[in-house]
């Protein structure tokens, strides 16, 4: 039988890779497998050999042990991939065909779904709505951190590159269509950003850099990233970003500075519930709040705020009961005074995932290198995890199968 290898959570901090089972057309019991979802049929999927899968910092969440994801869990939501198996009720896909994968695992038959909202498709998790490969309270979809991994509803759920060459030639940019390049332009559409926006984009992250970076698509006038870390605010500068760094002052301040008022008409939250009001490391002060409340002290009433960044409901090393449950202390008030909207929740990625592939593919935005993706082994994922997690400005993309150029 065919051998697999996957990127396992084994505890707080630790990751490794361990020998996996090769992937069936069925959901098999394992770490976080829904009782309900074990034994499920998966004639309508794909198995992919995996082309590129990347390191998020939703995966830091659960490594950091700041979810209750457990151990033994194969993570891995980024995934491109060439067919290798196609299941007995797929039509459309053909052993060869290189496919992006969004992280969201959608039927593509619910109500949702046929609303394009595939973050919350009803019929993939017995948890809740939306799923993902590789996440805590998923559903148990097995990651694609992976050399082979299983893609249900793969009609659906797999959208086929034109041309095999061509996305080779690209796959740095493409393999970032999985997530967080449709993440951070959802997020840059839902704060309202068009022509001539004035943008706040709160951290410097992959997932901050490409909305930084979508923004720009979009038109925006000046696109303002903030972070504590100084590499990052510098990877931000590179593609022509102003930056600011938030450990130094408040963010309507230091917007004041730039722009002559003190806001943007566009906010995005690209951090989430392990926000930090200073510092890294030991040193650090965590405010799970502290970006909501500068995004609404710093967008201009009547603006909206993109919140891709995570929330969460059950947090084992929040700072106090009430974020435990995911309770955050906001200044609604500001808000509601300013008429702001909101939105939060996984991007819909199959939303996106054509017209940005087509931008890519046309030469209209450079998004690997926005994010400094850097492909690295399988076998070194622990180490991108660590230089990840201690902040490097970088985007790791696994390379399960030498597809990547080293
Ligand atoms: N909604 C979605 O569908 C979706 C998809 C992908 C990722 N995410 C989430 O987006 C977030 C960002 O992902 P990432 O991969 O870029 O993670 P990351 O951890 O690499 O980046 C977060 C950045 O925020 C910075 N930061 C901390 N406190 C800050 C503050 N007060 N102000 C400004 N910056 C601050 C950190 O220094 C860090 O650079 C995560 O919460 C991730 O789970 C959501
Ligand atoms: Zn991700
Ligand atoms: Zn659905």
């Amino acid at each position: 039988m065919t051998k697999n290898r996957a990127v396992a959570y084994q505890g707080p901090g630790v990751v490794e890779v361990v020998d996996t089972e090769f992937p069936a057309f069925e959901l098999k019991d394992g770490p976080g497998v829904n009782p309900a979802n074990i034994g499920r049929k998966v004639n309508h999927g794909v198995i992919l050999k995996t082309v590129a899968t990347n390191i998020c910092g939703s995966d830091q969440h659960m490594v950091r042990g700041r979810t209750t994801a457990p151990v033994g869990l194969v993570l891995g939501h980024e995934i491109t991939g060439e067919v290798v198996e196609v299941g007995p009720d797929v039509e459309f896909l053909a052993v060869g065909d290189i496919v992006s994968v969004p992280f969201n695992i959608a039927c593509g038959r619910c109500r949702n779904c046929k609303e394009g909202k595939t973050g919350i498709c009803l019929n993939v998790n017995p948890d809740r709505p939306g799923s993902a490969y590789g996440y805590v309270d998923m559903g148990g979809w097995v990651g694609g951190q992976a050399e082979y991994v299983l893609v249900p509803y793969a009609d659906w759920n797999a959208p086929k590159f034109p041309d095999r060459d061509q996305a080779l030639e690209k796959i740095l940019d493409l393999t970032m269509l999985s997530d967080i390049f449709p993440t951070g332009f959802h997020g840059a559409v839902t704060a309202g950003v068009g022509v001539g926006s004035t943008v706040y984009v709160a951290g410097a992250g992959p997932v901050g850099l490409a909305a930084a970076a979508s923004a720009q698509l979009l038109g925006a006038a000046v696109v303002i990233v903030g972070d504590l870390n100084e590499d990052r605010l510098g990877q931000a500068r590179s593609f022509g970003c102003e930056t600011i760094d938030v450990g130094a002052g408040s963010v309507p301040d230091q917007l004041e500075a730039l722009l002559g008022v003190p806001h943007v008409d566009a906010g995005i939250d690209a951090v989430g519930f392990e926000a930090r009001s200073q510092g890294h490391g030991a040193g650090a002060v965590e405010a799970p709040a502290t970006v909501l409340n500068a995004l609404m002290a710093a967008t201009a009433a009547g603006g909206a705020i993109g919140i891709p960044g995570l929330y969460v409901t059950d947090d084992p090393g929040a700072v106090d009961e009430a974020a435990r449950a995911g309770a955050l202390s906001l200044s609604l008030g500001t808000g509601w005074a300013k008429s702001l909207s909101f939105t939060t929740g996984q991007c819909p990625v199959m939303k996106y995932n054509r017209q940005l592939m087509m931008a890519i593919l046309h030469d209209k935005v450079e998004i690997a290198k926005a994010v400094n993706a850097k492909p690295i082994p399988l076998e070194d994922a622990p180490r991108g995890y660590a230089e990840f997690d201690a902040g490097a400005a970088t985007k790791y993309v696994l390379n399960p199968n030498g597809y990547l150029p080293l």
